[in-house]
């Protein structure tokens, strides 16, 4: 079976998810918070090389307080529990997103859970954390500008790979797979230069339920998936050049 070599999840439902049970929303994250370390392991023990998981929004800082806060909170305790497990399991954990926006204890809990497991060399584990794709693209477009307007490189040198480099993905590949949870079919400014070649998986189940068995119909789906990237299939012989020459001018 194809493995993708980088699973993008959107993680996504929480909130239904406790509606449902009668419960506040802050519920639904903690069972959320639960699912992920079950999910980041099933990950790294199927040899997966990147996981991406989308945890917070450029956007979600416009929820309620109380909710952002809840949020915050148990970012900081899960990485506090966690780290020393992560370093068993051999993840490198790191972060893409705007970190100057997180609270400074936080901060000091992902800069631990970093250092602790940079020499790790197993799952690249990437929580996407305060993290926009508009607001991404727009920083590289800047990081672009200032060096066009020193003189250190001219306009005509930009190109994707520059592009590409210069996101806060890299040196990650871009996703072979991403995931969204709840029923929703949209990006919500995940991953928009990254997702140009991804397959997507959408599944109605709220992210609270998402189990290991759904993550394998995930990744069966996309192992029968044919990746094109606008070519024809490698075995299609199906252009004939005879016909070609009877199309009209
Ligand atoms: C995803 O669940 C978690 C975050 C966005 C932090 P939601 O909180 O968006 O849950 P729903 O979509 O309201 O059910
Ligand atoms: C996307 O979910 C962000 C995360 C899962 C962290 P949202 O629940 O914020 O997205 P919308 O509002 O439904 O687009
Ligand atoms: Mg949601």
């Amino acid at each position: 079976m194809t493995l993708p070599k980088h699973i993008a999840i959107i993680m996504d439902g929480n909130g239904r998810w406790a509606q449902l049970k009668r419960r506040p929303r802050t519920y639904g994250h903690i069972k959320g918070t639960r699912v992920a370390k079950k999910i980041i392991t099933a990950c790294s023990r199927k040899g997966i090389k990147n996981l991406t998981l989308y945890a917070f929004s450029t956007e979600n800082w416009f929820r309620p307080q109380t909710e952002v806060s809840f949020l915050m909170k148990l970012l900081r305790r899960y990485l506090k529990r966690e780290t020393e497990n992560l370093v068993k399991e051999n993840i490198r954990f790191s972060v893409i997103g705007d970190l100057t926006r997180v609270p400074g204890d936080v901060y000091q809990a992902i800069e631990q859970a970093r250092e602790a497991t940079a020499q790790c060399t197993g799952l690249n584990l990437v929580f996407a954390l305060s993290y926009g794709s508009r607001q991404e693209i727009t920083l590289a477009v800047r990081e672009i500008a200032e060096r066009v307007a020193k003189g250190e490189i001219s306009a005509d040198d930009i190109d994707e790979a520059m592009i590409s480099t210069s996101l806060s993905t890299y040196p990650t590949p871009d996703p072979d797979l991403i995931v969204r949870t709840s029923g929703e079919q949209r990006l919500s400014n995940f991953l928009m230069w990254q997702a140009a070649y991804s397959e997507f998986y959408f599944t109605e189940v709220l992210w609270p339920n998402f189990t290991e068995s759904h993550l394998d119909e995930a990744l069966s789906a996309f192992s029968v998936r044919q990746r094109r990237y606008g070519k024809v299939s490698v075995n299609d012989n199906s252009i004939d050049k005879n016909n070609l020459e009877k199309l009209p001018n």
